[in-house]
């Protein structure tokens, strides 16, 4: 009963640090973004990859050793949505941490180094995407629990 504690309240975690990440780099996203940002930014992905292993670390955990049983979630429609929500996510955030590669690899090359705003552009809009996804995510999330779109 207590693992199967710590397990829920380590998926909540993970996904917390996520959202939170996300929300640090959204913020980072704007004015003068130059090399210290950059490290910032770069620091936060790091953070938001590392919790989205854990989220589905946890997930996985919760699917197969505790919660429901597995054949539950297998024939839930909102739980696939989830999965494939999350693994929209995480493409999406692949241009996003190659940008930022290639700006610092550019910061230390010239110590003046100040993102362009239409590529600014483009990790605040990949971002916000991807925040907005999450929302659908809780929902996937809470319609699962609750047994929402089981199939037979
Ligand atoms: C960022 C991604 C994720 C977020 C934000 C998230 C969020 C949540 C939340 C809020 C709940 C509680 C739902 C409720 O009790 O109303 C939950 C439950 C659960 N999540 Fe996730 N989750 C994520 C990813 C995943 C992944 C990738 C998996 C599986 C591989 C997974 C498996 C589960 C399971 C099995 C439950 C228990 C559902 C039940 O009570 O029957 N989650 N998740």
């Amino acid at each position: 009963m207590i693992l199967h504690a710590l397990v829920s309240v380590g998926h909540f975690i993970a996904a917390f640090a996520l959202v939170a990440a996300l929300v640090a780099e959204w913020t980072m996203l704007r004015g003068r973004v130059d090399g210290a940002v950059i490290e910032r930014l770069l620091r936060a992905d790091l953070i938001y990859g590392l919790s989205a292993i854990t989220v589905l670390a946890f997930g996985l955990c919760r699917v197969f050793f505790f919660d429901k049983p597995a054949a539950y979630y297998l024939h839930s429609v909102p739980f696939w949505a989830k999965l494939v929500l999350f693994a929209v996510i995480g493409l999406l955030s692949i241009a996003p941490t190659l940008a930022l590669f290639r700006a610092r690899r550019a910061a230390r090359v010239d110590v003046n180094y100040v993102m362009a705003a239409s590529e600014m552009g483009m990790l605040r809009r990949r971002v916000s995407i991807e925040l907005m996804l999450l929302a659908l995510v809780l929902l996937a999330a809470s319609l699962t629990a609750k047994g929402v779109g089981l199939l037979d």
